[in-house]
């Protein structure tokens, strides 16, 4: 500044004090300290007048604190004494009338005497010059404090810009520097002033340093207590957070009152179910830890599906029989044709349990070919009792669980089928049908059987234990009706605890009748057509029956009047209701195609070397024929047609037999050293086994020997042994029923199966004509028309010597035969035939 010069006046010169005569400028809140440039704004007439007095003469000013800043109108008394004696740089009036100036501290003053002035304080100040110590370690040592706490200062303050750092340390005068930092930090007034009017260079320093760290100091704890304060403030906000959340997880489990809401329901179920005790107690156990868990976790699903099946569960809901046995019998009778001693038989139960009150008597056992009517019968049977019928598929069943259920630690776990089907019964006495015991399996999970031992024993199942429900549940109410096609594969141990009854099969009249009477209604009803509609001839449905099925049951022809009526159906709707269609034999190609089977095909075919024989299979009797070729050989034998081990040790037999006979049948006795027989059963896929084609294979090879034809209207059987008698056979009726069905006129049979004739048909035996026979020259003397001698001379121990071959033992009706020699039987194939 080039008007700097004019300040000279207050150059030091030789350290003489200098006094100064200049207006005062009394200062509120603010020390000026030398070597600071201030800016002021000035509002009081007086001081504006000190100024602008100032102004006019050489701009020095004296700048002192008021002590009190309120003072509007100061004495002498109210303004300290020490202050910075300065010069005005710079000064602005602005509009108001108030006046911004700005000034700078030159040197310390000190008020010596008011000069009497009616506009402004006018003093005379005298010029106070610093006394510098004579300590300079002391001074360096403060100097160089200052400096670093200053920038501590700075940092903490955050007020003082961090230049000012850099400012102060290339300040050399210790006084200056002791100035210049106490205007910088924030101090009261009156230290401030303390600080002014320290003359002594380092006992400012000291104090400034002193007052310097103690607002360190404060301003540390201040950090300090701000950062705890803002963790405080983290805190509680977290807190808040928290509590939000626990309020909005509150509010999920406001479930909390659905919760109890359902506990309450369950309870409520469980006053006014009627349960078993055991029952009872694990259910009320089951809630009490239901209300323990959390309600939406998976252990409390788990816990209150066991509870929703104990509840569910028909512990004492049973159907009342209201129906007397007449009426029983008219509802068998109203849902199937026929079946009269399955009718007989299933009355006869129902009688004895109305009787004894309780279901001790023994499980039933429908056994019979495929479409016969087992179970429709056994539904029907939940009819004329009133009972709920339930149907268990045994087929394929396999796992032990299937019948007794998972524990409840599986996941996903259900109680078996048995105690399922109850539950869906609803009651605790249906009828429960156990379809196809026959097809049961086991393996490695364990044996079905095992389980349905239980189920069945009238003396067990009373307490039923199922894996799931693990409280005991009584089956003795339930009415278990089993079904089966065949009987020896059902494990001995369930097969004794069944009564057996036999669905043979249907005769060709029986079965136009059901048609008549059950099929053709209800087909017509299924598929929406009434007697104006449709109408079928007897000759139309025999004509089904004969060339469009070939089945011991119904459920074929079934089929093929349910085609017909679809078709009709289809008819009618696209060409008017006022249709009506009658279906006669002619008509029914044209519905149902080509015939599948011709007729008395067997009829009339009198070949050499092929006989009929009768076969019985699960599906019902069947025909067989049987064909002897020979040809030039060695006297080989050769059998195909897929034949078991005692249907082939039975060809042998027949085999020894003609040999042995040769003579009576007029053959050279050397008749097959030349020659091979072979013999071939058709259908050569279908494993074939058994000892009842024996008089069937004899006849067939002693034919082709002899070159006599045998009659085509013929079929019979009977085991033959190596000396021609003749033993019986089992499963007479299904094969004399495949007879009448085949056409044939007339059968042998063994004399020893007469007794069996009772169970066959009337219309059956009467139409054909059957033959008793005890010995194998009976049977030629039919079939090939030969006559040979009479029996009795026939010397058997002087016959030829032969090797006895163990044929087979005595045999029975399979029924009656053991375990073990059923399963030497064992037809595991549908389609085996045993002969
Ligand atoms: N005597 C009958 N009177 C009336 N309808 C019958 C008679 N026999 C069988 N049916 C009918 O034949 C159809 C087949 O019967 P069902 O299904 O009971 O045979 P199934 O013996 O159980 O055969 P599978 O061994 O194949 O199970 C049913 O629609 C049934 O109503
Ligand atoms: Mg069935």
């Amino acid at each position: 500044m080039g008007n700097r010069d004019m300040f000279d006046f207050l150059k030091n010169k030789d350290n003489e004090r200098t006094t100064l005569t200049i207006p005062l400028l009394p200062l509120r809140d603010v020390v000026v300290f030398p070597h600071m440039i201030v800016p002021l704004f000035v509002g009081r007439e007086k001081s504006i007048a000190a100024l602008e007095s100032a102004m006019k003469s050489e701009k020095g000013i004296f700048m002192v604190a008021q002590k009190s800043a309120q003072k509007d109108e100061p004495t002498e008394n109210d303004i300290y004494k020490v202050g910075a004696i300065g010069v005005i740089i710079q000064l602005l009036r602005l509009p108001d009338g108030t006046v911004k100036v700005l000034v700078e501290g030159k040197k310390r003053g000190i008020i010596k005497e008011y000069i009497p002035n009616e506009d402004f304080f006018m003093v005379s100040v005298e010029e106070i010059q610093d006394l510098d110590d004579k300590n300079q370690i002391k001074s360096e040592a403060l100097i160089r404090n200052i400096r670093e706490s200053f920038e501590t200062y700075a940092k903490l303050s955050k007020k003082v810009h961090m230049e000012m750092v850099n400012t102060i340390a290339s300040i050399d005068s210790s006084s200056k520097l002791a100035d210049v930092v106490a205007s910088h930090i924030s101090l009261k007034l009156e230290e401030k002033q303390k600080l002014l009017e320290i003359f002594n260079v380092n006992d400012r320093l000291e104090a400034v340093y002193e007052l310097m760290l103690g607002e360190i100091e404060i301003m540390e704890v201040e950090e300090k207590i701000k950062r705890r304060v803002k963790k405080q403030m983290e805190k509680t906000q977290k807190d808040y957070y928290l509590n939000e959340q626990m309020r909005a997880i509150q509010k999920e489990m406001g479930e909390k009152d659905e919760f109890r809401n359902e506990i309450a329901e369950l309870e409520k179920r469980l006053k006014q179910k009627k349960l078993s005790e055991e029952a009872y107690k694990k259910v009320k156990h089951e809630i009490k830890k239901l209300q323990m868990m959390a309600p939406m976790s998976a252990e409390a699903t788990v816990v209150r599906n066991y509870i929703d099946w104990l509840l569910d569960m028909p512990w004492s809901d049973k159907t009342e029989n209201k129906h007397s046995l007449k009426e029983s019998e008219t509802i068998l009778e109203e849902d199937h044709y026929g079946l009269k001693q399955v009718k007989e038989r299933i009355l006869e139960y129902l009688a004895v349990q109305s009787l004894v009150k309780k279901n001790k008597g023994p499980i039933l056992c429908f056994v019979g070919p495929p479409g016969v009517g087992k179970t429709s019968v056994a539904k029907s049977v939940a009819r004329a009792t009133n009972r709920k019928f339930v149907r268990l598929s045994l087929g394929g069943v396999r796992d032990e669980a299937e019948i007794r259920g998972h524990r409840r630690t599986y996941i996903g776990a259900l109680p078996g089928k048995i105690i399922q089907l109850v539950k869906k019964a609803g009651s605790n006495n249906p009828v429960f049908c156990l379809d196809e015991v026959d097809k049961l399996s086991s393996d490695f999970r364990g044996d079905p059987s095992a389980a349905l031992l239980e189920v069945l024993d009238p003396e067990q199942n009373n307490a039923f234990n199922d894996n799931y429900l693990e409280v005991d549940y009584d089956l003795s109410d339930v009415m278990f009706i089993t079904t089966a096609n065949i009987l020896q594969t059902i494990p001995a141990a369930l097969q004794d605890r069944m009564e057996v009854i036999r669905l043979a099969g249907y005769t060709e009249p029986e079965k136009l009748s059901i048609a008549k009477k059950f099929l053709v209604g209800k087909e017509m009803e299924a598929n929406g057509l009434t007697k104006d509609n449709i109408f079928f001839t007897d000759g139309a449905l025999l004509a089904i029956i004969r060339q469009y099925t070939r089945e011991a049951g119904v459920r074929n022809l079934e089929r093929e009047i349910a085609s017909i009526c679809r078709k009709v159906a289809k008819k009618i709707a696209t060409n008017g209701t006022n249709n009506h269609i009658r279906i006669n034999s002619k008509a029914i190609p044209k519905y149902l195609g080509v015939p599948k089977f011709r007729h008395g095909e067997i009829e009339g075919r009198d070949e050499i070397g092929l006989c009929i024989g009768l076969a019985w299979t699960e599906v019902g009797g069947e025909l067989l024929a049987i064909e002897s070729s020979l040809m030039k050989g060695t006297g080989k034998m050769v059998m195909t047609g897929k034949l078991g081990d005692v249907m082939q040790e039975s060809v042998q037999a027949a085999l020894t037999y003609v040999r042995a006979r040769a003579e009576k049948f007029g053959l050279d006795l050397n008749f097959y050293k030349e020659t091979d027989v072979h013999v071939h059963v058709p259908e050569g896929a279908i494993p074939k086994d058994g000892p009842s084609a024996g008089i069937a294979v004899a006849t067939s090879i002693a034919s082709a020997f002899m070159k006599k034809t045998v009659r085509g209207d013929l079929a019979m059987t009977g085991e033959i042994t190596l000396r021609g008698r003749i033993l019986p056979i089992g499963g007479l009726k299904e094969k004399l029923l495949a007879a009448h069905r085949g056409n044939i006129k007339t059968v042998i049979i063994p004399k020893d199966n007469e007794k069996d004739l009772a169970d066959v048909p009337a219309n059956v035996l009467k139409a054909l004509d059957i033959v008793f026979v005890e010995h194998m020259d009976e049977v030629l003397k039919v079939a090939l028309g030969l006559d040979l001698k009479e029996r009795e001379e026939f010397d058997e121990e002087a016959s030829i010597h032969i090797p006895s071959i163990p044929v087979s033992g005595a045999v029975r009706p399979l029924e009656n035969c053991s375990v073990k020699e059923r399963q030497s039987y064992l037809l595991l194939d549908n389609n085996k035939y045993s002969c």
